[in-house]
């Protein structure tokens, strides 16, 4: 099987390409990646030598440039993680968000299919949903309601790769996963954020009253999530991947100082996110039917991981929180 992974070399792009390598002997893959300032290939340093991985950067909004590279790799799918991810940026930002998520998809799906691809998985988020209130969970047909630039090329992106199945039949699925966290998450996200900046005693800014709810999923069990769709789903379905712990904000940054020692001076209210999801909240059921999988990392034992994998790798925060990240933070940050 020889795979063509967009945004290997962001956070879990890069965990799904080191996990496959792994754990799946028959899988080649080749990365596409733009390296944005969430794309970094020290991410892959331990299989950059495979002979089953080679690394191509370009951008997955050019056409013609995907399609040359498709019709060259002829892989036998395409797996497609390349985004822009965060939600505070498309606030900020939206222009770049709707042409990666939204455009970057459809040339990716146009080159898949004229060059009849055999498969094409896009991985989506659980932020299509929108905001639900306790006790409702969303399953696959719950109604798409978009709050941010970011979910709603999501959103735009799903039904757009769903079409490609239903007009062209194409072999098109789509999962849509909760939050995740674990090891080379990029240091604007609300776990590593508050990780790194409590290691370095800096303040801790918590959105609102902090009872934003969110369902928390360790990595690995997401890219396993995927491979187990990539092999047993169907074509045309959509599939939730939740983590099934659920918990407020605040209670996750007061987790995150117990474990590092630090103290809860260091939280400050900020201004909240305009368009704030107040609750997220999935049913993955039907994936566990249709191929067993469930999520096997408890949250307190893949925090405390997560914790650990920042304390040990200080110089890859320091390199990644220099440079744009400063100006970024300063703009996200300083009028709140
Ligand atoms: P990330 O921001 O860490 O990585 C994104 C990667 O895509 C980077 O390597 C970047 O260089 C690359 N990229 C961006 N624009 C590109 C372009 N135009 N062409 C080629 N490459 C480009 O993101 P992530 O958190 O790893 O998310 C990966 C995917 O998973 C995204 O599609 C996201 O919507 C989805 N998702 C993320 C989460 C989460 O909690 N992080 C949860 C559910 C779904
Ligand atoms: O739900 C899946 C989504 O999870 C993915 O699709 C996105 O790519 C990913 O970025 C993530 O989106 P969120 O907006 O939920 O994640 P973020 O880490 O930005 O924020 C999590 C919660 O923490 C949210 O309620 C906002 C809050 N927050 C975040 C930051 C960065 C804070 O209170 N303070 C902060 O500084």
């Amino acid at each position: 099987m020889k795979y063509l992974v967009t945004g290997g070399a962001g956070f879990i792009g890069s965990a799904f390409v080191r996990l496959c390598l792994r754990e799946r002997p028959d899988v080649e893959i080749v990365n596409l990646d733009k390296l944005t300032y969430a794309g970094n290939l020290e991410n892959l340093a331990e299989v950059s030598d495979s002979p089953r991985y080679s690394f191509v950067k370009g951008d997955i909004a050019e056409l013609d440039f995907v399609h040359n590279l498709v019709a060259e790799t002829k892989p036998d799918a395409i797996v497609h993680f390349a985004a822009e991810s965060h939600v505070d940026r498309s606030i900020l930002s939206p222009e770049p968000v709707i042409r990666t998520n939204f455009h970057g998809t459809f040339c990716l799906l146009e080159a898949a299919r004229r060059n009849q691809v055999p498969r094409f998985h896009h991985v989506s988020t659980d932020e299509v949903y929108g905001s639900l209130e306790e006790p409702l969970e969303a399953d696959e047909s719950y109604p798409l309601k978009a709050s941010s630039p970011y979910s709603a090329s999501k959103a735009g992106s799903d039904l757009l790769a769903l079409s490609y199945h239903t007009t062209y039949h194409m072999a098109v699925t789509v999962s849509r996963a909760s939050n995740n966290y674990g090891p080379y998450h990029f240091p604007e996200k609300l776990i590593p954020l508050m990780i790194s900046n409590a290691l370095e005693d800096k303040p801790l800014p918590i959105y609102g009253d902090g009872l934003q709810v969110r369902d928390w999923l360790y990595v690995d069990d997401h890219c396993r999530a995927i491979q187990a769709v990539l092999d047993k789903g169907r074509s045309g379905e959509i599939y939730n991947i939740g983590g099934s712990r659920s918990l407020p904000n605040r209670e996750v940054v007061e987790m995150i100082l117990a474990i590092t020692g630090k103290p809860k001076s260091l939280m400050v209210t900020v201004k909240d996110r305009p368009g704030h999801d107040r609750r997220y909240a999935l049913s993955s059921e039907k994936l566990t039917r249709a191929t067993g999988w469930t999520p096997l990392v408890p949250f307190e034992e893949g925090l405390a991981a997560t914790v650990r994998w920042y304390q040990e790798h200080r110089d890859w925060v320091a390199r990644v929180k220099s440079g744009e990240y400063q100006s970024y933070y300063d703009k996200n940050y300083a009028g709140r």
